[in-house]
């Protein structure tokens, strides 16, 4: 049914980030974020529908990969870093949808932590910060050109566009996270330099259409400068 939908982005390289990460503790724990990916992975249908080559770097999930998708798998934040960084400077447009967690464990350990005795103590986790994919692929001076997503539980407005303009990118997409946590319906507001614009709460794939549509309009509108 592909052939249905315009092909707004044909010819354009999309790389999209999705899904949570997961840092591990020991062999079998780990920490991670509430993301089940459906977001991430409705955009990168919506872009692959519209004509766009799609990578997807994606972290543990369990959706299956969007037809004609490729997908790269990962794990942690490092790993997703590794992997993202080694394919910006091919791509286009760049939308980072994953829920990176914003620390490692550095003291991770390679055997099983073992339930400790009574008087033992509880085990010391430490932490480390992770590195911001996004901001670093904004940084980019040959980097392609980049969307953000903000989760936020309140006073969504404000902090979306101090996120934008922290780090460093043209559109930010604001959702409220109580509303879009695991659920098929989400409500986008686009923020970039002119103000913003709130989309209509939709079923995630058409929510995703409909923002391939304005990433479309405003990274071709850009290369015609
Ligand atoms: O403020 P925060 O860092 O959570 O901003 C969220 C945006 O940044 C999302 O687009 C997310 O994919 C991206 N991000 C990232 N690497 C991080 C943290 C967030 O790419 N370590």
């Amino acid at each position: 049914i592909d052939h249905f939908q315009p092909k707004h982005l044909a010819g354009k390289r999309v790389l999209i980030t999705a899904g949570p990460t997961s840092e591990a503790i020991d062999p079998v724990r780990v920490i991670t974020n509430r993301s089940s990916g459906k977001t991430g992975y409705a955009i990168a249908q919506a872009a692959r529908e519209a004509g766009a080559q799609v990578v997807l770097v994606s972290g543990p999930t369990s959706l299956p990969c969007p037809r004609h998708v490729l997908r790269i798998d990962t794990e942690s934040a490092i790993d997703m870093h590794a992997i993202v960084m080694n394919e910006a400077t091919q791509a286009d447009i760049f939308i980072s949808v994953a829920a990176v967690a914003d620390w490692h464990v550095i003291n991770s350990s390679q055997q099983k932590l073992k339930k400790t005795e009574q008087g033992q103590g509880l085990p010391e986790l430490q932490f480390a910060p992770n590195p911001d994919i996004l901001a670093e692929v904004a940084r980019l001076s040959d980097g392609p050109w980049c969307v953000g997503f903000a989760a936020e539980t309140e006073n969504l407005h404000e902090h979306a566009e101090a996120k934008r303009k922290r780090k460093g990118i043209p559109l930010l997409v604001g959702n409220l996270a109580q509303h879009a946590m695991n659920a098929d319906t989400t409500q986008f507001v686009l923020f970039d330099d002119k103000g913003h614009q709130a989309l209509p709460a939709q079923p995630k794939l058409s929510a995703a259409r409909e923002l391939i549509l304005a990433i479309a309009q405003r990274h071709s509108s850009i290369q015609a400068k």
